[in-house]
């Protein structure tokens, strides 16, 4: 957390020794107004942004970045573009041919295909699909772990009578919009969904909301005027952060009012980390944005996260061994790679994706799930 700050204001300062060119600048604000008025969807670069916060430039790229992806960007279909499952008396069928995909279900006699427009989610991926002018949530999807199709998550218990229902879940109005506004950007406008305005995949101005009127101050200013710096996030408490966070990840809040208990809720980590004793919604060390850079892909290392625990279960002088905060005695049991026995890594019920519970903690041998 405190290198990537450091790189930015770094950037920032080394910046100001510069002579903004104002058409630069207007160049860049034209784009972000352009796209939010629709003129102009957007995709690859991090808008402007980067050229002034080049911390956070691989945003693009990271699989939040990429949570929604267009046709001819999918290199996941691309690489498998003959993909089929059998469910009950369905055929499913995904092909992919220069760039474009297509779904298609067949019980033998008759068949429907209908192209893949948008791909969810940038491991495992579902398709929403438009046909008549609704929108459906596929029934298969496609799972990295295994490397071929099978039912969509969630999707377990439906049981197709029609050809027609064999397609997917049809989604309502309310839900087309909640899968585009949690995985795009600008694809909800005054609560109404824009395909036109969409840019693919959660960037920056879905998590830095204000940033049309601090991109014309700079172009105006020249670069000088920071009134309009939209609000610093990282004013948040910890507890603020996991709200900010939860917006999509679901907060500890609507998990417990939905009553979503069981394995499932394991990939809600707001909630999960607020169950654990480590978390006290004042202390940053705790908070999401303590161990994750939101423009920086997951670190997949368990080592590297051993200083963030240590943060506060600091180690003893004496033994090295990690006591807990006003505790003498340490873990009994090793002094690294915290992760991989508190943090342990939780199947769901299906058995073809994997999540590290939030909910750090002792696990007991043979313990059931808590909560
Ligand atoms: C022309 C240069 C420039 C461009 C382009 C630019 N910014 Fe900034 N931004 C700045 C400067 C300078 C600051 C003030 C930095 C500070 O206070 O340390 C700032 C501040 C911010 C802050 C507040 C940081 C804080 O901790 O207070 C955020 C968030 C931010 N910018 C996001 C964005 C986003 C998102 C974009 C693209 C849509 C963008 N900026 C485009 C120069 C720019
Ligand atoms: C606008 C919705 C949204 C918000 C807000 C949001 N996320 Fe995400 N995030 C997603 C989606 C969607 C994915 C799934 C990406 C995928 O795999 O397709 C994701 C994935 C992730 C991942 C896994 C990415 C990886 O590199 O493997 C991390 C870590 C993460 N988010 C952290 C955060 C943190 C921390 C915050 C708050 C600062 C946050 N997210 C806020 C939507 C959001
Ligand atoms: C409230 C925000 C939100 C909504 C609504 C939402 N997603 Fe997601 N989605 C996420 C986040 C956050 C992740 C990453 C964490 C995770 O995997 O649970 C994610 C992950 C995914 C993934 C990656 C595989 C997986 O299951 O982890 C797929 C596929 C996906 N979403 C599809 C959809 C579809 C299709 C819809 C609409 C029917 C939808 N999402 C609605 C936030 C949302
Ligand atoms: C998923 C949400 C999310 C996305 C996407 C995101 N940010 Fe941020 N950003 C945050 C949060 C949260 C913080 C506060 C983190 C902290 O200070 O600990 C932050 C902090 C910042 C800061 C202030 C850094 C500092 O010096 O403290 C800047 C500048 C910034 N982001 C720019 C960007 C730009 C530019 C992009 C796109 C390339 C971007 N962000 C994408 C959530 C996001
Ligand atoms: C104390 C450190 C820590 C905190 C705090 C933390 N995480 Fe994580 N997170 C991890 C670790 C460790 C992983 C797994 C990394 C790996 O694969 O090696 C992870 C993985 C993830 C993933 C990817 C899915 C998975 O299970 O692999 C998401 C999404 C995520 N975190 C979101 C969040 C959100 C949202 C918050 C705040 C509510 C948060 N994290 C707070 C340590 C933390
Ligand atoms: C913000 C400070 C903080 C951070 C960061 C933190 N912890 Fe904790 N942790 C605590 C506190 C406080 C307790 C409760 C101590 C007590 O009650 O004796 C605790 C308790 C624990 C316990 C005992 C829980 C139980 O079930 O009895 C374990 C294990 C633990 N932490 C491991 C970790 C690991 C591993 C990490 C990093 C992934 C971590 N902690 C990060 C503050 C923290
Ligand atoms: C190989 C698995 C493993 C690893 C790795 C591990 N621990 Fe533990 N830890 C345990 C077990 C098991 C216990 C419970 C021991 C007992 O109660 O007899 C424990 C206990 C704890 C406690 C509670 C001690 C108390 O006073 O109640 C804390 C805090 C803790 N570990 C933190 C950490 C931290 C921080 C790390 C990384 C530096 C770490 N652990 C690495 C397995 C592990």
């Amino acid at each position: 957390m405190s290198a990537w700050k450091a790189s930015a204001s770094q950037a920032l300062r080394r910046r100001q020794w510069e002579i903004l060119s104002v058409v630069a600048a207007l160049s860049s604000m034209w784009i972000v107004f352009t796209s939010a008025l629709g003129k102009m969807p957007q995709q690859g670069s991090a808008s402007g942004c980067a050229r002034c916060h080049p911390a956070q430039e691989a945003e693009p790229l990271t699989p939040m970045g990429r949570a929604l992806e267009l046709p001819g960007t999918n290199a996941t279909l691309s690489s498998h573009p003959n993909l089929t499952f059998h469910k009950a008396a369905y055929t499913y069928t995904v092909e992919t041919h220069q760039g474009k995909s297509t779904y298609s279900v067949t019980d033998g006699a008759h068949s429907i295909t209908v192209p893949i427009s948008w791909t969810f989610g940038e491991g495992a991926q579902t398709w929403i699909l438009e046909r008549d002018g609704h929108f459906y949530e596929s029934l298969v999807s496609y799972y990295p772990s295994v490397e071929r199709l099978d039912i969509t998550t969630g999707d377990e218990g439906l049981t197709p009578e029609t050809l027609e229902e064999a397609i997917g879940r049809r989604l309502s109005e309310v839900e087309v919009k909640a899968c585009f506004g949690c995985h795009a950007t600008n694809a909800v406008i005054n609560s109404e969904l824009s395909l036109r305005t969409l840019k693919p995949g959660v960037r920056c101005e879905h998590c830095h909301t204000g940033v049309e009127s601090h991109l014309i101050s700079e172009a105006l200013s020249g670069g000088g005027d920071l009134e309009s710096a939209p609000p610093a996030l990282g004013r948040l408490s910890s507890e603020g952060i996991s709200n900010f966070c939860g917006q999509c990840h679901r907060t500890w809040d609507l998990v417990v009012r939905s009553g979503w208990r069981g394995v499932s809720n394991v990939r809600f980590q707001p909630y999960r980390l607020a169950n654990s004793r480590c978390f006290d919604g004042t202390d940053h060390r705790i908070s999401c944005v303590a161990c994750h850079d939101p423009p920086q892909t997951v670190v997949r290392d368990e080592v590297s996260y051993d200083v963030k625990c240590l943060a506060c279960h600091a180690a003893s002088s004496s033994n090295g061994l990690v006591a807990s905060p006003g505790k003498e005695e340490g873990c009994p049991v090793a002094k690294s790679k915290c992760v991989s026995c508190h943090m342990p890594r939780v199947r769901l019920p299906n058995g073809l994706m994997t999540f590290y519970d939030h909910h750090i903690r002792i696990v007991k041998p043979g313990e059931s799930y808590p909560y």
